[in-house]
C-alpha cells in the first residue's frame, strides 16, 4: 500500500524504538519522513537505510525541549517537502524512576519538559502551516500511565496525563481548521530486545493478557491508521495498543483465575 505518497511526515524520537518502527512504516507506505532525534548518529543511520530501501528520508538531530530545535525541525520539513501532513510526537523519556519522597524539581521538570512540553511546542509550531493547507494530522505518544499508575513514576504518569489532556484539547481548538489530533496509549513495549532479560520477559508476558510483550512495530500499523483516510472522523482519541494490560483489573499478587485454569482448545471441540 502506498497510502501516504505525497505526504511528508516529522517523527521524533525515531531513532529508535516505537518511534523508528512508525517512521519505517510511514516511510514504507510512500511518505517522505523527518527522523528527528537526539541521537544524531543513530538518526542518519534510520534515514540512511530507508533510502537504501527505496523510501525518502532524511535525519537531523533535534532536542525536543528546545523550541529553537522545535522550529527548526518544522523549518527543514518544509524546506525539504513544502509542508507538514503528519506530526507524530513520539519522543519520549522513561527511564529514572524515583520515588516521590526521593525526588526533586529538576526530576519533575525533566519529564514534563521531555514528554509534555515538547509536544505542546511542536503542534504550536507546525499547527499554523496545516490550518493554512487545509488540515493535517498530528498523534501524540501517551502511555498506559496516563491513567493507571507506575510506582516511582509520579512525575512520568504526571506528564502522560497532561499528553491525554493536551490531545483532547488540541482537538476540540484544531478541528474546525481540519486538523486530527489524536493519542497511541502503548503497553509494555520492548524497544531493545537486546537489553530484555529472559526473566523480565517471562514476568512480562505473564502480566499481560495476550501472553506477550509488545514490539514497536505494533505500535506502526496503529499510527498508520491514525494517519490514515480511514480515520477521518477520529479526533481526540486516545488508542490503546496494550494486549489488554488496561482493561484487566488485577493485583498482581493475586491471581484468582490464572490463565492455566482456562480451558484448552482440545476440551472445546
Ligand atoms: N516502550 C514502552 O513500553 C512504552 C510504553 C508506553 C509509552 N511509551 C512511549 O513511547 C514513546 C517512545 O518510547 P520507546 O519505548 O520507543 O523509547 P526508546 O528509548 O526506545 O526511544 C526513544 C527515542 O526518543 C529519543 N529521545 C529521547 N529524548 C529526546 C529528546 N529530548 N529529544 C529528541 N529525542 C529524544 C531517544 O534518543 C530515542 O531514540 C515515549 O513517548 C514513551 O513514553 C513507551
Amino acid at each position: 500500500m502506498q497510502r501516504f505518497q505525497g505526504k511528508s511526515v516529522i517523527v521524533t524520537g525515531s531513532a529508535h524504538g516505537i518511534g523508528e518502527a512508525i517512521a519505517r512504516r510511514f516511510a514504507a507506505e510512500g511518505a517522505g519522513v523527518l527522523i528527528a532525534d537526539l541521537d544524531e548518529a543513530a538518526a542518519v543511520l534510520t534515514a540512511a537505510e530507508i533510502v537504501a530501501a527505496g523510501g525518502s528520508a532524511n535525519a537531523m538531530r533535534v532536542d525536543v525541549k528546545s523550541s529553537d530545535d522545535i522550529n527548526a525541525m518544522v523549518a527543514a520539513t518544509v524546506e525539504t517537502y513544502g509542508k507538514v501532513d503528519v506530526l507524530v510526537n513520539n519522543a519520549g523519556d522513561v527511564t529514572i524512576s524515583r520515588h516521590f519522597l526521593e525526588s526533586d524539581e529538576a526530576w519533575w521538570d525533566h519529564f514534563i519538559d521531555t514528554n509534555l512540553k515538547s509536544q505542546y511546542l511542536a503542534c504550536r509550531a507546525v499547527a499554523p502551516l496545516m490550518a493554512a493547507a487545509g488540515g493535517g494530522c498530528i498523534i501524540n505518544m501517551s502511555s498506559g500511565g496516563a491513567t493507571r499508575s507506575h510506582r516511582g513514576m509520579v512525575a512520568y504518569d504526571a506528564s502522560k496525563g497532561g499528553v491525554e489532556a493536551l490531545t483532547r484539547g488540541l482537538a476540540l481548538d484544531l478541528a474546525p481548521y481540519g486538523i486530527r489530533v489524536n493519542a497511541l496509549v502503548p503497553g509494555l513495549i520492548v524497544t531493545r530486545p537486546e537489553h530484555a532479560e529472559p526473566i523480565a520477559d517471562k514476568r512480562r508476558a505473564d502480566t499481560v493478557p495476550m501472553g506477550r510483550g509488545g514490539t514497536p512495530q505494533d505500535l506502526a500499523g496503529p499510527a498508520a491508521f491514525l494517519a490514515s483516510a480511514d480515520a477521518a472522523y477520529m479526533t481526540g482519541s486516545c488508542l490503546v495498543v496494550d494486549g489488554g494490560v488496561l482493561v484487566q483489573q488485577r493485583s498482581p499478587q493475586v491471581e484468582t483465575f490464572p490463565p492455566d485454569r482456562f480451558p484448552s482448545i482440545s476440551d472445546l471441540a
